[in-house]
C-alpha cells in the first residue's frame, strides 16, 4: 500500500473529523485573560492601594467607584485576587487578597443584610479553601450564624431587603447567599444551616420560576401568615417581565443547591431556568444578554454582561450534572468566547482596571449602565477557572 495515497477508510476518518470539528467549542484564550487580569489588577492597586476601599464599578464621571465593606459587592474584589492566586499559583497574588478579605470581617456581625455569602464567602470562604486558615473559617461560621438570624420560620425564607415598598421580600439574588450556609454545615458538623437553606431554597421553588420558566426577581411574602403577597421586580423593566440577571442567579443558584443535595427538584429548575436563558441568548447573534430579556427598546438596549459570565459559570457546573451536557457547555463557551473579544475585553491599562466592559447594575434608576462591574470580572474568572478546570471533562 503506498502510505501517502489516502485509502478510503483514511478519507472518511478525515471527514469524520472534520464534521466534528466544525461542531466543536470554540477554545477560550484562559491565559490571555489570566494575563490581562494581572495587569489591570497590579495597576489597580498601585492606584488604589487602601485595602479597605473596594473597586466596583465606573462613575458616571468616569472615575473608579469604590465602596466600604457594607456594599454587597465589596467581597468580590478580593475574590478576584483569590481567583488569580489560584490561577498564577503566585504568593504576590494571595498575599494581595488576603489583605483585601481581611478588612471585610467587621461584616461578620452585620444583621441588616442577606448579602453576607456575596461579601464574605467569595473572600474568606474561597480564601479559606486555599489556606485553610482557622481564621477564615471561624468568620465564614460566624457570618453564617448573623445571616440566619434573617429567616422567618412562618415564610420558609430569609429576608432579603429591609426597606419599602416591600413587606418581607425574597429576591432571586438570595439564593447565591446560601452557598456559604452549606460551608458552614459541612465546617462545624451542624447540619441546621444546611437545613435551613434547604428550607428558603424550596419556599423560593415554589414561587420563583413563571409557567415558561422565566423568573420574578422580587417574591414579597406577608410575614405574619407565610403567603406570598405579590410577585414583583425591582431592578428589572416590568413586574412581568424577565431581568436577565435574574435568570442566571437562578442557573447558578439552583445548580449549586443541586451539587450540595442532590435533589432533582433543583436540577430540574436549574435545567429549566438555563433553557430559557439561552432560548433568549439564542436571538442575539454573539449570545450576550440585554439587561431585561423584553427591554422596549432591543435591539438597542444595553447589555449585561455580568448575566453573561454568571450564567456561564452556573452553566458549566450544570454540563456536570446532565446526561446531555452539550448544549450547557455549548452556550456558556459561546457566551465566553465573545466575552473574550476587544468588544466585551478591556485594553489594558483601560476601563478603569476591570476586566469586562458593557455590564448593567440598576437600570430602573440609571445606575451602572453600559459599565463594568466587578462582580462581572469574578465570575467570568470563576467561569474560566471551571472552564479549565473541569468542564470540557465532562464533555470527554
Ligand atoms: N444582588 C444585586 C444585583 O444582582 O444587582
Amino acid at each position: 500500500m503506498n502510505a501517502t495515497r489516502p485509502t478510503l477508510l483514511m478519507l472518511l476518518l478525515l471527514a469524520l473529523a472534520g464534521s466534528a470539528s466544525a461542531q466543536k467549542a470554540p477554545v477560550i484564550p484562559v491565559a490571555q485573560v489570566v494575563a490581562l487580569a494581572e495587569t489591570q489588577y497590579a495597576a489597580l492597586l498601585r492606584q488604589y492601594p487602601d485595602s479597605a476601599r473596594h473597586p466596583r464599578s465606573t462613575k458616571e464621571d468616569g472615575t473608579m467607584l469604590l465602596t466600604s465593606s457594607r456594599n454587597w459587592t465589596s467581597g468580590f474584589f478580593a475574590g478576584n485576587l483569590w481567583y488569580l492566586a489560584r490561577f498564577t499559583g503566585k504568593d504576590y497574588w494571595r498575599r494581595r487578597a488576603a489583605a483585601r478579605t481581611e478588612t471585610l470581617e467587621a461584616e461578620k456581625n452585620t444583621t441588616n443584610t442577606h448579602d453576607l455569602g456575596f461579601i464574605l464567602n467569595n473572600s474568606f470562604g474561597q480564601g479559606y479553601e486555599l489556606t485553610q486558615s482557622p481564621k477564615y473559617r471561624e468568620v465564614v461560621l460566624q457570618a453564617s450564624a448573623t445571616l440566619v438570624r434573617r429567616f422567618n420560620p412562618t415564610v420558609g425564607a430569609i429576608r432579603s431587603w429591609d426597606f419599602a415598598p416591600f413587606t418581607y421580600p425574597v429576591i432571586v439574588d438570595n439564593l447565591m447567599n446560601l452557598e456559604m450556609l452549606f460551608s458552614a454545615s459541612k465546617l462545624s458538623g451542624d447540619p441546621s444551616f444546611a437545613h435551613l437553606a434547604k428550607t428558603h431554597a424550596n419556599t423560593d421553588l415554589k414561587h420563583r420560576f413563571r409557567k415558561d420558566h422565566s423568573t420574578y426577581h422580587v417574591l414579597d411574602f406577608d410575614p405574619a401568615t407565610g403567603q406570598l403577597r405579590k410577585a414583583m421586580t425591582h431592578q428589572g423593566f416590568a413586574d412581568n417581565s424577565c431581568w436577565a440577571r435574574g435568570q442566571a442567579w437562578a442557573i447558578y443558584g439552583y445548580t449549586m443547591l443541586y451539587r450540595h443535595t442532590r435533589d432533582p427538584r433543583y436540577l430540574t429548575a436549574a435545567q429549566q431556568a438555563a433553557d430559557y436563558f439561552i432560548k433568549q441568548t439564542s436571538k442575539v447573534a454573539d449570545r450576550i444578554p440585554y439587561w431585561d430579556f423584553n427591554a422596549p427598546d432591543i435591539p438597542d438596549a444595553p447589555r449585561d454582561v455580568s448575566a453573561a459570565t454568571v450564567a456561564a459559570s452556573g452553566l458549566l457546573e450544570l454540563s456536570k450534572y446532565v446526561k446531555s451536557p452539550k448544549k450547557y457547555y455549548g452556550a456558556a463557551t459561546a457566551m465566553l468566547s465573545s466575552l473574550c473579544t476587544p468588544q466585551y475585553l478591556a485594553a489594558p491599562g483601560t476601563n478603569n482596571f476591570f476586566l469586562l466592559k458593557h455590564a448593567t447594575g440598576n437600570k430602573p434608576i440609571n445606575s451602572e449602565v453600559d459599565a463594568p462591574l466587578v462582580y462581572a470580572d469574578y465570575y467570568l474568572l470563576e467561569a474560566l477557572w471551571r472552564y479549565q478546570n473541569y468542564a470540557a471533562l465532562a464533555l470527554q
